[in-house]
């Protein structure tokens, strides 16, 4: 992607400017982001048919005699579309839906690793879930029909008490805009929003984001820190511990040579704290280890992801000779940092890896670039093959 070249989707905007002007820092609307056309991944129908699924994350709101409602799905039925005030929100649409994936390619100039999922929302006349705000950067595409979207960028971010949706309890709304089908509002975490259905049958596409707590990433840090240790002293492997990573020689054992004889055998010696704070001092946190928490973590596929296994082996010398391509499966995570690749949860270190970095760029592989692989690598594509990671063209 040309990070500099104007794009329609952020209105003429260059990737490159909308992130030095806009991401995190303020909201943009965007008219005319998508062609009316393509703005909506999905019909109605097949929403609500991908709620009554299990294996799919589902919500319906809805307002009655003032009450917030929610309940959370599967779904056998749904409330009449003549009926107001009502929304289906449906989780990681880009999961289950190959249309979804791919408008998601479009937000590429983001990292991956920022990049969540889209949920997708069908609603009534006069739907919505209430005015709110989100921790995480969101692109909120209008798909179908019409939505008033009422934003404030007051501090006051109190919520109303014991109900179960999140609503804000003073939104004072500073701006108001309609959408129409492929206008596009882009806000910063933390912005106040109420969206309201005008139409309906109204379909709002969310673009969501990730940015993970800083405790969990010390957290995350610090455990691959202690796979590392396990791992070395032969004490057992923890997610993060394979292929195992270079760590300090702690296999010695305490020894207090010097120990003199006890009058108060409860008290814990000094000796054991100062050489438990002494072996930690010996841990290096390196770059190399906060990627491999960062990159296993952020590769875990989605609990609700099920990757399909294809009922005949694809043999990828076939694809080769066949002059076919192979493609990430559209559940597929994939990042790297240097030398190492992380897939699906898994750390690999490979030695050539601008194939797989490439591979990871641009989610698919052409025979060209099969034909530079070496054997490691084929060997690599093949397993993902057979696991359904990656799909054959
Ligand atoms: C919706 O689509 O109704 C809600 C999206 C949001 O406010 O984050
Ligand atoms: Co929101």
């Amino acid at each position: 992607m040309n990070i500099d070249a104007p794009m329609t989707l952020l209105g003429g905007r260059s990737a490159a400017n909308f992130m030095k002007n806009y991401w995190q820092k303020k909201p943009l609307l965007i008219r005319k982001a998508v062609e009316a056309g393509h703005s909506c991944p999905l019909p109605p129908a097949r929403l609500k048919k991908l709620a009554k699924q299990d294996d799919v994350e589902s919500r319906l709101i809805w307002q009655e005699n003032g009450q917030w409602n929610m309940e959370n799905g599967p779904f056998s039925r749904f409330p009449k579309v003549a009926e107001p005030n009502w929304s289906l929100l449906v989780q990681s649409v880009d999961l289950h839906d190959d249309v979804t994936a791919e408008l998601m390619q479009q937000f590429r100039f983001i990292p991956d690793a920022r990049l969540d999922d889209i949920m997708i929302s069908l609603a009534s006349l006069g739907g919505g879930v209430g005015p709110h705000f989100d921790s995480y950067d969101v692109f909120l595409l209008q798909g179908r029909g019409q939505r008033r979207w009422r934003i404030s960028q007051q501090t006051d971010l109190s919520l109303v008490p014991d109900i179960p949706c999140k609503i804000l309890q003073h939104f004072a709304p500073e701006e108001e805009f309609v959408l129409e089908p492929g206008d596009m509002l882009y806000l910063p975490p933390h912005v106040a929003h109420d969206g309201i259905s005008l139409s309906d049958e109204c379909i709002t596409v969310s673009i969501g984001f990730r940015a993970p707590p800083l405790a969990v990433l010390a957290r995350g840090l610090l455990e691959v820190a202690a796979d590392q240790l396990s791992a070395r002293a032969g004490l057992g492997f923890g997610p993060y511990s394979t292929p195992a990573l270079p760590g300090p020689d702690l296999s010695g054992m305490f020894r207090d040579k010097g120990l003199a004889a006890t009058e108060t055998p409860a008290a814990l010696p000094e000796e054991l704290i100062s050489s438990a704070l002494a072996a930690v001092q010996k841990i290096d946190f390196t770059e190399r280890m906060a990627a491999r928490f960062l990159g296993c973590w952020l590769t875990e596929p989605n609990s609700l992801s099920v990757f399909p296994i294809a009922e005949d082996m694809i043999d990828i010398e076939d694809v080769i000779d066949r002059n076919g391509s192979l493609q990430l499966d559209r559940r597929s995570r994939m990042i790297y940092r240097g030398a190492d690749v992380f897939i699906n949860g898994e750390a690999l270190e490979t030695k050539s890896n601008a194939l797989l970095r490439k591979f990871a760029d641009t989610r698919r592989l052409e025979t060209r670039d099969l034909k530079k692989a070496n054997a490691a690598t084929l060997t690599l594509l093949q397993e993902w093959l057979d696991d359904g990671w990656v799909i054959a063209t």
